[in-house]
């Protein structure tokens, strides 16, 4: 998995690239702002979502360009306002001083702002538009708007020090604020290939659990990783007094948790026989990831 990810990584950054020469922009300090935003440094783990759905559609990473690259802004547009200090106040992202640190909150907030846009002027702006390519831009913006990863930030702001959120309701923040982007690349993308009814249901339900694990993995590594690994600060979430499924389970139920959610995401998709095969080998190595 780890070299098919390399692989998406590399096709991401060409689509990226020639995303950001074909629609410039000549107001160099937003422009600057927002490709420190998304350029250089994170897995990609959406865009390779993307990918994945693509394949299991028959499709190819091209298809689904629009996609990925409005996904990945959208996702990192959420990491720089994330990081702001009235949210997770961090200072380091992907290995670098996080957005508002080196161009400050107002630019921090702008760049955010305009790789949101740029997410929907890209996927609009998709080559093969057509009705599928339309409702798969619904879909993401549903996901990743207030019934969404929006959703699930707002709750995320309120589970301070004196929160008493119970392990339901952390449940649900995940899964609004991680499952539903997760949920957006591969979904979006395989209702822009056609997909049909029941692959559809059978993927939602597929990435809500992915996301689940994603988060619970990412909470893990918040208490027992190291910066130089992951990239970002460590032990913060404890220093911002959230509380996540880790503080209520503890560490080892917290990893039978996400291994029995493991399990019933490839349920819903294994199926699909071969064409499922990359997608299991994912959920199995993001369960495992160590950044
Ligand atoms: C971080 O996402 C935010 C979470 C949902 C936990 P990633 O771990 O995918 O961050 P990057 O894109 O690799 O930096
Ligand atoms: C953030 O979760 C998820 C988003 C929607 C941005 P975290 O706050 O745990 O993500 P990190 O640890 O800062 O990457
Ligand atoms: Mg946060
Ligand atoms: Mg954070
Ligand atoms: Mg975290």
């Amino acid at each position: 998995m780890q070299s098919a990810l390399e692989k998406y990584k590399t096709i991401f950054a060409e689509q990226l690239e020639d995303y950001f020469k074909n629609n410039p922009c000549d107001i160099q300090p937003i422009f600057k702002a927002l490709r420190y935003g998304i350029e250089n440094g994170g897995k990609r783990i959406r865009p390779a979502l993307c990918y994945l759905a693509s394949e299991f559609c028959n499709k190819d990473t091209e298809f689904v360009a629009s996609i990925a690259v409005g996904i990945e802004m959208i996702h990192s547009y959420s990491l720089v306002h994330d990081d702001l200090p009235c949210m997770d106040d961090d200072s380091l992202r992907r290995g670098k001083p996080t957005s508002h640190i080196v161009f400050g909150e107002g630019m921090a907030v702008l760049s955010g702002d305009a790789l949101l846009n740029m997410a929907f002027e890209a996927m609009l702006g998709d080559k093969n538009f057509d009705s599928n390519a339309l409702q798969a831009i619904r879909y993401i913006a549903k996901n990743s708007g207030i019934n969404g990863m929006i959703g699930g930030q707002c709750i995320d702001l309120a589970n301070e020090d004196k929160s008493n959120y119970s392990l339901d309701e952390i449940l649900k923040l995940n899964r609004l604020k991680t499952s539903c982007l997760l949920k957006s690349a591969l979904v979006g993308s395989m209702i822009k290939c056609g997909g049909n009814a029941e692959e559809i249901k059978d993927m939602e339900n597929f990435a809500n659990k992915l996301g689940e694990i994603f988060q619970i993995v990412d909470d893990i590594l918040d208490k027992t990783s190291t910066k130089e690994v992951l990239g970002k600060e460590i032990n913060q979430d404890s220093a911002n007094g959230k509380k996540t499924v880790v503080d209520i389970l503890g560490i080892e139920k917290s990893i039978e948790y996400a291994s029995k959610l493991e399990s019933s995401a490839i349920a819903d998709i294994e199926k699909h026989g071969k064409r499922s095969e990359k997608l299991i080998a994912l959920c199995k190595y993001l369960s495992r990831r160590l950044n």
